[in-house]
């Protein structure tokens, strides 16, 4: 089986990025890790990325043009073979040219359940809006920031002494779960994109 060869955009701690760099490694995964690239040369992401064996690469956003970021990024992605994009923890908006570039092959994973809490802080916000459900969001990119067809959400419960780290962690539990089992259906071919609405098709 030929697995399918992913980019990994980071910004940070990475630990989606290594969460799927961990499902990937089984032989009857459907992907695998071509590159994990970050826009920040200290994100601490690329460390674990390298100890895991990875290939890494910074390509800086800090103090360029927008078009010459995108354009070294995409360059870098083809010059690995990537054929699906997912941004895990990736803190930088793209224009919607990168995005037509990567039609339904370009990933994000948001920490709440969208279409509630687009944007940051979604933990705070959640605590403060008084949900009793809150979760995660695995979704295709299109350029309306945090939005885009839902591949997959898990939710988890709010619980009423948590603050804003221990809904983070009970969130991010769920991250780690629900990418690389998102990323898996994309790579078997199973995802069928309909307007807002995504099939997942039986194997
Ligand atoms: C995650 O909560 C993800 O949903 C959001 O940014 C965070 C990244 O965490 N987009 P990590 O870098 O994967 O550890």
């Amino acid at each position: 089986m030929a697995k399918l060869p992913v980019g990994v955009l980071i910004s940070g701690r990475g630990s989606n990025m290594e969460a799927l760099a961990r499902a990937a490694s089984a032989p009857d995964y459907p992907a695998r890790i071509a590159v994990v690239i970050a826009n920040k040369p200290d994100a601490p992401g690329l460390a674990t990325a390298a100890a895991l064996g990875l290939s890494t690469e910074t390509v800086p956003s800090k103090g360029r043009a927008r078009e010459a970021f995108e354009a070294d990024l995409l360059a870098r992605l083809h010059a690995h073979g990537v054929q699906l994009v997912i941004l895990a923890g990736f803190l930088r908006v793209l224009t919607p040219a990168f995005i037509a570039a990567w039609p339904d092959r370009l990933v994000n994973i948001h920490p709440s359940l969208l279409p509630s809490f687009r944007g940051l802080h979604t933990h705070a916000r959640a605590l403060a809006a008084g949900v009793k459900l809150h979760g995660c969001t695995v979704h295709l990119v299109r350029p309306e920031l945090d939005e885009g067809p839902i591949l997959a959400q898990a939710a988890v419960p709010v619980l009423d002494d948590d603050t804003q780290a221990t809904l983070a962690a009970r969130v991010l539990a769920e991250e780690h779960r629900l990418l690389p089992e998102a990323v898996r259906w994309l790579a078997e071919g199973r995802v069928r994109v309909e307007g807002m609405r995504v099939r997942t098709l039986p194997l």
